[in-house]
């Protein structure tokens, strides 16, 4: 390790992030019953301009009044490049109760985004002696974005999770595709005639969780937009969890459960990884370094990682 510990991300789940546009209160109660560790009220892209103002009402009330048991609850406001995220961030913050845990800001494209946003929350918050201090979570969904990213995971000690958002994110990069996440047809290697698919996320959230885990923020997979394709959601999110991301968004109830399946540590996969760890330990008693398990090599890099499921697993255990 560097002499600068990496520092450990907020102890809390977030397997899944359960979106619902802020114009449709009827499924709020919905919402808070689910199985999301995370709820995510919309005032961005998925409510219609002349449906901000309604929207944000609906939520400032659904905030005090619906019982969100202990879900982190998360209200996504507009870009900064947009009219509306300043009413966003003052009606929340002045009129919305105590229950608020955070803030998503979408489409964050430089540290000084976030700066912006924290002058603002921290004014409001004083103003109106709120004792809560709101988190934040970001969208990387632009070429700024990704471009800027380690920046951006440093910006604010209120940072808590990053996404990546996979439909504005190819947009923005002139991605020729209309999909949200997943296999692109037309992503492939030839070997001997046969096509081979690649993934074309697979560098963005690689960059997204390496800049995460520099500065303790949760890396996070956006949505998948085929709620129709289960085995599609599920290959894209194994995939991120294979990357270390912790966990999906849903845009549809019928994906929380998916995104619990694989962000959730396997009984069989907790299961090995304390075997490693009773290997290991019994390797150091007898002053070795390094062992066999399961005719394999592990030693203290294993460890470190067979920690990590262990750790992910009780700390779901203990929500
Ligand atoms: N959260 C909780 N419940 C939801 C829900 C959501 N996001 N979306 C739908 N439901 C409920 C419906 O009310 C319905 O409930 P019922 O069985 O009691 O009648 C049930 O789930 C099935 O809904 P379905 O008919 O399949 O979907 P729909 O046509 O009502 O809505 C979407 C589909 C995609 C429009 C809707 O899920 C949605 O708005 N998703 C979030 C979009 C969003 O926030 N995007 C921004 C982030 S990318
Ligand atoms: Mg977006």
């Amino acid at each position: 390790m560097s002499f600068r510990i990496q520092p450990q991300p907020p102890a809390r789940p977030n397997r899944c992030q359960l979106f619902g546009p802020g114009s449709r209160p009827a499924i709020f109660e919905k919402m808070a019953k689910s199985e999301a560790d995370v709820i995510n009220l919309d005032l961005e892209d998925s409510v219609s301009p002349d449906d901000k103002p309604g929207a944000r009402a609906n939520i400032v009330q659904a905030i005090g009044d619906i019982d969100w048991g202990a879900k982190t609850l998360s209200v996504r406001i507009n870009g900064l490049d947009t009219p509306y995220w300043y009413r966003d961030v003052i009606d929340l913050l002045e009129q919305a109760g105590e229950r608020l845990d955070q803030i998503m800001i979408p489409k964050v494209g430089c540290a000084a985004d976030l700066y912006a946003v924290d002058a603002l929350v921290t004014a409001v918050e004083a103003a109106k002696g709120r004792k809560k201090r709101i988190a934040f979570e970001v969208i990387i969904e632009s070429a700024a974005g990704i471009a800027h990213v380690q920046e951006i995971a440093a910006a604010s000690p209120r940072l808590q999770a990053m996404s990546l958002g996979a439909a504005d994110f190819a947009a923005s990069m002139g991605m020729a595709t209309t999909g949200i996440g997943g296999t692109q047809e037309n992503y492939y290697m030839l070997h001997e005639g046969q096509k081979h698919w690649s993934d074309p996320w697979h560098w963005a959230q690689a960059a997204i969780v390496a800049a995460c885990r520099t500065h303790g923020v949760l890396p996070v997979d956006g949505p998948f937009g085929d709620f129709s394709d289960d085995d599609g959601f599920r290959a894209q999110a194994l995939r991120s969890a294979t990357l270390g991301m912790v966990g999906k968004w849903a845009i549809h109830p019928k994906q929380v459960a998916l995104a619990n399946e694989v962000f959730t540590p396997s009984d069989t996969a907790v299961a090995e990884a304390r075997e490693i760890l009773d290997a290991m330990e019994q390797a150091k008693a007898r002053g070795e370094g390094a062992t066999v398990y399961k005719g394999r090599l592990v030693d203290i890099a294993s460890i470190k990682q067979a920690e990590v499921i262990v750790k992910q697993s009780e700390m779901i255990a203990a929500r």
